[in-house]
């Protein structure tokens, strides 16, 4: 039986695909390099010694994925394939609209076509909005401020009301809070196009002296030290979250949602000094404006998916840390030599 990985080029789901090989899965990627390369795969293949079968192509090509899903015993899909900047989002609202729902329309049509029920999809903790506490629990009120995460409320109001229309449907809604790291044979990481608009790459970019200073959006924020508080997990345990939410969906009714987050909030300062512990190297930032549409703090309540997946984020933030600075400090240039 075999996986179908949609976006598996990218960040997240390279790191997926090298778990589930590392699992013994098959897996099919289907990615249209529109954010990725397929640079990503073919180091995923030398890590694990394993074949994964690569078509470059679009979710949105209803004939390329009835293709798919008749050459292949495909039994579930996950699914990543999107576009995810949130200010671009607000620029070309069509596109995300395009992209991330109609795109996962087509898709769950697909599969409904050929009977492949089981869906992990990739969410996120936008669509909690600005949460009136913390830390955030799954029943908690959603909202979205935005196209990218009206984009993600979309599909899982759409899940949802797939799951209630027919008992066959087994679905997981991820919402990761904010993925950071790299794989710790420093082969595999985030490779940003141009500025980047997270925090992470921007502070590795700044630390390898690709750019001069970290702006940090706001020191005025009611949280430890004024700047924003955000919930970060390392990469490899958001990749085996998807793990542990596939194996589940066997047993799984309907459409469930969980947190893929740690639990625990760091600030923007708390991030640039402990880069600047795991990396030696000092990271200059000055103080700006409040970034439009931020919010102050934001963090999981890890227990729903601790419960139910038994799925826990193992690495802490000097590992994140220290596993971003050997993807930066080992690519410079990300995937491009
Ligand atoms: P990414 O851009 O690295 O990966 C997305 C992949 O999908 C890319 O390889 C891209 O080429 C591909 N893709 C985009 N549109 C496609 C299409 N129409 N058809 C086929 N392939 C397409 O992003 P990521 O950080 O790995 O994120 C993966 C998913 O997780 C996205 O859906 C994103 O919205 C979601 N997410 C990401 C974060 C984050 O901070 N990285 C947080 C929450 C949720
Ligand atoms: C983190 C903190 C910033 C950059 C976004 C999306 C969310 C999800 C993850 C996809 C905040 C501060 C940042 C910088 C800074 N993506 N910051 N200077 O905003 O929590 O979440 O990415 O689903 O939907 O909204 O992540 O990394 O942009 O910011 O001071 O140059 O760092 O203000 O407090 P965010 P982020």
């Amino acid at each position: 039986m075999t996986v179908l990985v949609t976006g598996g080029a990218g960040y997240i789901g390279s790191h997926t695909v090298l778990e589930l090989l590392q699992a013994e899965q098959n897996v099919l990627v289907l990615d249209n390099f529109s954010n990725s390369s397929s640079e990503s795969l073919k180091r995923v293949k030398e890590l694990t010694n394993k074949t994964v079968t690569l078509i470059e192509g679009d979710i949105r090509d209803k004939a390329l994925l009835e293709t798919l899903f008749t050459q292949h015993s495909i039994d579930s899909v996950i699914h990543f394939a999107g576009l995810k900047a949130v200010g671009e989002s607000t620029e070309i609202p069509l596109d995300y609209y395009e992209n991330n729902v109609w795109g996962t329309i087509n898709l769950l049509q697909v599969m409904k076509q050929f009977n492949v029920f089981k869906f992990v999809f990739s969410s996120s903790a936008t669509v909690y909005g600005d949460p009136q506490t913390v830390p955030i629990k799954e029943n908690f009120p959603l909202s979205a401020t935005n196209p990218y995460g009206r984009s993600k409320l979309m599909v899982e109001d759409i899940c949802r009301d797939l799951a209630a229309s027919d008992s066959n449907w087994k679905i997981a809604l991820l919402r990761y809070f904010n993925p950071v790291g790299a794989h710790e044979s420093g082969r595999i990481g985030e490779d940003p196009n141009g500025i980047p608009n997270n925090l992470l790459p921007f502070i590795a970019q700044v630390a390898i002296g690709k750019r001069e200073a970290l702006a940090v959006f706001g020191d005025d924020y009611d949280t430890v030290d004024g700047t924003g508080v955000r919930d970060y997990i390392h990469v490899v345990d958001l990749a085996n979250g998807h793990l542990k939410a596939l194996a589940h969906l066997a047993k799984q009714n309907g459409c469930v949602a969980y947190s893929l987050g740690t639990g625990k909030g760091y600030s923007v300062l708390e991030m640039v000094k402990a880069f600047e512990k795991a990396s030696d190297r000092p990271v200059p930032y000055k103080i700006v404006a409040r970034r439009p549409g931020d919010i102050a703090c934001c963090y999981a309540d890890a227990s729903f998916a601790k419960e139910v997946l038994s799925w826990t984020a193992t690495r802490n933030l000097e590992q994140m840390m220290k596993d971003s600075w050997r993807w930066q400090s080992n690519n410079p240039e990300g995937y491009k030599k």
